[in-house]
Order: C-alpha cells, then sequence, then structure tokens
C-alpha cells in the first residue's frame, strides 16, 4: 500500500488522502482543502522554512541529531583528511570524484582564469581606503556580470560550467584585491605554478621577493578550511543564490546576492562575532560573567548554537585538530584558552545542553584565521571563497530540475481591509 497522510477537515467532515513521497508531502497537495468558500486552498505557515524543503537535492547530507556531513555520500572526515579543495569542489559540481585527468584538467582550467579583468583595478579604487572586504567582494562579483554579458545564456550547460569556472577560479583573486586595497598595498597578480590556496596566500601576502612561498603547514590547513566550507545544504545564503537564480538571473548576480546572506553575523559573519567577543571578553577569568550573561538574555555566545546540528558540528572538531598544526607555526593565538574555557563552561552548562547548544564550524575558524594573520574582516570572505563551490553547484542543480520554477513564497496578509484614500488636508 503506498504511505499516505489522511487529514480529516473537523468542518466539513472531509477526509483527504495526500501521498507520501521521500517522507514529504506536498504542499500543493493541500491546495484541495479549503478554509472557506472564497479560499484558494490550504498553505502552510512557515516563517524562516524550519519545516519546508525546498528542492530536491543530491549534493550535500546532513544529520544534525548525530552531527554527520556528507559530500555526494563522502564523510566530510575522510574528505578533509584525503582530498584537497579543487578536488571537493568537483566532487560537488559533478557528482563524482575526478580521476587523474579528469583533475588534472579541472585544476588546468580553474588555474587559467585566475586573471582579472585590469578594469576591476579601477573599480577597486572607488571603494573608501576602510571598505569592508565582503562589501568589495559581492560588488565585485556583481561587477562581473557586465564584463561577462554571455553569462545570462543560464540555459546552456556549456555556458554554466564557463562561468562556474570563472567564479571558482576568480574569487580568491578578488578577495585578495579587496585585501590589498584595505590596507593600501598593491595588487599581486596570479602565480600559476602555486596551488588554489598556494596561490591565494601568494597574492595576500607577497611584499618584494621574486616568489612567493607557502608555508606547506598553513597552505594545507586553509585548503581544509575551504573543504569544511565548501556546501552546507539549503542554507541561508544558498536558499538566496537559488532563490535569486530561480528567476534566471545570470550566475554572478546570483553570487552576489549569496555573499550578501553570507555576510549577517548569524551566518557568514558570525567567525568575525566570535573573535569581537573574545576580545571582548578578554581573559578567563571574565569568562563565567559572559556566560551569565548570554544565559540572562543579553547577547548570544557566538559560534554556538545551529539551525541544523543539534550536536557536535563535525566540522568543529576537524578545525579544532587543524588549529593545532597552525598554532605549531604561528604560536598560540592569546585567546584560544579563553574559547576552551567557554566551550567547557558551556557544555557542561544546563542551558546550553538543553538546548543542545554546541561549537558550530565558526567557533575555531577565526583563531586559525587570526593566527595566519587575516584581520577579522576578511573571515566572511574566507568563507564565501570556498562557498563559491557550493552555491554554484546548487544553482546548476536547480537549473537542470524541471520541478523548480521561480521562487515566490506565499504570505498570511495581516494588514488593514480595503479602504479608501483619505485626502491629506482631511486626515488627523
Ligand atoms: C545559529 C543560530 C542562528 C540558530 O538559531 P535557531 O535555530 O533559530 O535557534 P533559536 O534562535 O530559535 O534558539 C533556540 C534557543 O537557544 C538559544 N540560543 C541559540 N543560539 C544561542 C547562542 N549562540 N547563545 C545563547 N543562546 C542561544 C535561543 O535564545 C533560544 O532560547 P529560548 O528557547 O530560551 O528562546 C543561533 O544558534 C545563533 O544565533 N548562534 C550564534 C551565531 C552563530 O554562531 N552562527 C553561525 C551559524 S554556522
Amino acid at each position: 500500500m503506498a504511505d499516505t497522510l489522511t487529514i480529516t477537515d473537523n468542518r466539513t467532515g472531509k477526509t483527504y488522502e495526500l501521498p507520501i513521497e521521500l517522507g514529504v508531502i506536498r504542499a500543493m497537495d493541500l491546495r484541495q482543502i479549503k478554509t472557506g468558500p472564497d479560499d484558494f486552498g490550504l498553505m502552510t505557515y512557515d516563517p524562516a522554512f524550519q519545516n519546508t524543503a525546498a528542492c530536491r537535492s543530491q549534493i550535500t547530507f546532513i544529520d544534525g541529531d548525530q552531527g554527520i556531513l556528507l559530500y555526494r555520500g563522502y564523510p566530510i572526515e575522510q574528505l578533509a583528511e584525503q582530498s584537497t579543495y579543487l578536488e571537493t569542489a568537483y566532487l560537488i559540481l559533478f557528482g563524482e570524484l575526478p580521476t587523474k585527468s579528469e583533475l588534472d584538467a579541472w585544476v588546468r582550467d580553474v588555474t587559467l582564469h585566475t586573471m582579472l579583468h585590469e578594469n576591476i583595478k579601477t573599480f577597486m579604487q572607488g571603494f573608501q581606503y576602510d571598505a569592508h572586504p565582503m562589501g568589495i567582494f559581492l560588488s565585485t562579483v556583481g561587477l562581473l556580470a557586465t564584463i561577462y554579458p554571455g553569462a545570462k545564456k543560464v540555459l546552456d550547460e556549456e555556458n554554466r560550467r564557463l562561468q562556474i569556472l570563472r567564479l571558482i577560479a576568480k574569487v580568491p583573486s578578488i578577495s585578495a584585491y579587496a585585501y590589498r586595497h584595505s590596507i593600501g598595498r598593491p595588487y599581486i597578480y596570479p602565480d600559476n605554478d602555486l596551488s588554489f590556496t598556494g596561490n591565494f596566500l601568494n597574492m595576500l601576502f607577497k611584499m618584494t621577493e621574486l616568489k612567493y612561498r607557502p608555508h606547506p603547514v598553513l597552505e594545507r590547513a586553509l585548503d581544509i578550511l575551504f573543504i569544511l566550507h565548501a556546501d552546507h545544504e539549503q542554507n541561508c545564503s544558498t536558499s538566496a543564490m537559488r532563490g535569486i537564480g530561480s528567476s534566471q538571473a545570470d550566475p554572478y548576480m546570483s553570487l552576489a546576492g549569496a555573499a550578501a546572506a553570507l555576510s549577517g553575523p548569524l551566518h557568514g559573519g558570525a567567525n568575525e562575532a566570535v573573535l569581537r567577543m573574545l576580545k571582548e571578553i578578554g581573559s578567563v577569568k571574565h569568562v563565567p560573567e559572559f556566560i551569565k550573561r548570554v544565559k540572562g538574555g543579553d547577547g548570544r555566545l557566538m559560534g554556538f548554537g545551529h539551525r541544523v546540528y543539534k550536536s557536535y558540528d563535525p566540522r568543529a572538531r576537524i578545525i579544532k585538530r587543524t588549529a593545532d598544526q597552525v598554532f605549531e607555526v604561528t604560536g598560540r593565538n592569546p585567546l584560544l584558552d579563553i574559547a576552551l574555557e567557554l566551550e567547557r563552561i558551556a557544555l557542561e552548562d544546563d542551558y546550553f545542553v538543553s538546548r543542545k547548544l554546541y561549537p558550530n564550524v565558526d567557533f575555531y575558524s577565526g583563531l586559525i584565521y587570526q593566527a595566519m594573520g587575516f584581520p577579522v574582516e576578511m573571515f566572511p570572505v574566507l568563507f564565501a571563497i570556498p562557498r563559491t563551490s557550493g552555491w554554484l553547484a546548487q544553482w546548476d542543480e536547480m537549473m537542470r530540475d524541471a520541478d523548480q520554477k521561480i521562487a515566490r513564497p506565499r504570505q498570511i496578509y495581516m494588514g488593514s481591509p480595503r479602504r479608501d484614500y483619505v485626502p491629506r488636508e482631511q486626515r488627523s
């Protein structure tokens, strides 16, 4: 017997059989249930989409209760251990791990697209000296739409692939330019002899040396952080990417919107907020007082809690290990002791335990980035670079999905009923 849900409408006595497929009912099946004679059909009310599947996806699986994260079926722990960011990006985008020759071709293709149009330098000059790099990042990604007007052909698969390559390759260059702009240093061209993350470090930190040589431990740590951030299914920024892309806007426009969504402190701005919080706490001895304030409703413990994970975020565990390796090279970040104490107290405290609030990916990533020499303003940008592959994979999947249409949520209208315009002089 097929799985169905039987709904009885107590007002009319009518019953309805709704098919359950893949563990869901289709919201449109509720339309047959009318709440009144003029009603067009029953809807669900789901602010913040807490219980609504907006798509079927084959990219990322999360089990929030058990702390499991899989990209295309592969556990995040194995990818972080054995893969590289570019290989993982290929997996996320195309569904399978590449063969040796596929990977070589993919890395070569990405590498060939790392240069930015020279006009971008002039564009960068227009930003204030202290402009937030995330603002520069998303504006410059939007600008690329004007440089590549052919990107509008979003229904053309080959064309989508070209824009995907360009975006994955160019986001590190844009990010590095944004950083160099903020500190008043000349922009550095990509060095195609280096790895994806090695070249990124080169574009950020190269000074007068003829050849920049990234520290292999830091280069690998950044690669691991990029793997961990590559995708996370239907989060706020990915939903923005899909929502904007659903109007057939070009991928640069859509990705600029996704980056804007990522910039908020509850999403990609969280690691920046964690560092500010740790600095504000200032010392291990102030931790109990800070926890008390949070429990009293005054602020949040940034880097804790997650809409989906109700156990330890598996990425946080990997990051904590990576942090130890980075600190061996850079020296220990003095804020680490405050973070460890916060985690220790929070994991024992009933307020956090009962609400299932555990450290998320952002709790330790900021400490690593800071130890590597990044200013806090760069943290959300460091999230956006790898997430670009996830956004694009989700966008491409949506473009292939016959079920998808332009996104258009419904509302429950709570405003005034129809009324007549009152001339200005008659208003009291
Ligand atoms: C991530 C986050 C937005 C998820 O929020 P959510 O699923 O909407 O959960 P809610 O905001 O409904 O929180 C549920 C309860 O836990 C509390 N809570 C959630 N996160 C908290 C935090 N970081 N510190 C203190 N309390 C927190 C809420 O106050 C609420 O308590 P209540 O039931 O007494 O009102 C939220 O946990 C948060 O703000 N965390 C800090 C920011 C952060 O690290 N973001 C990065 C995510 S990767």
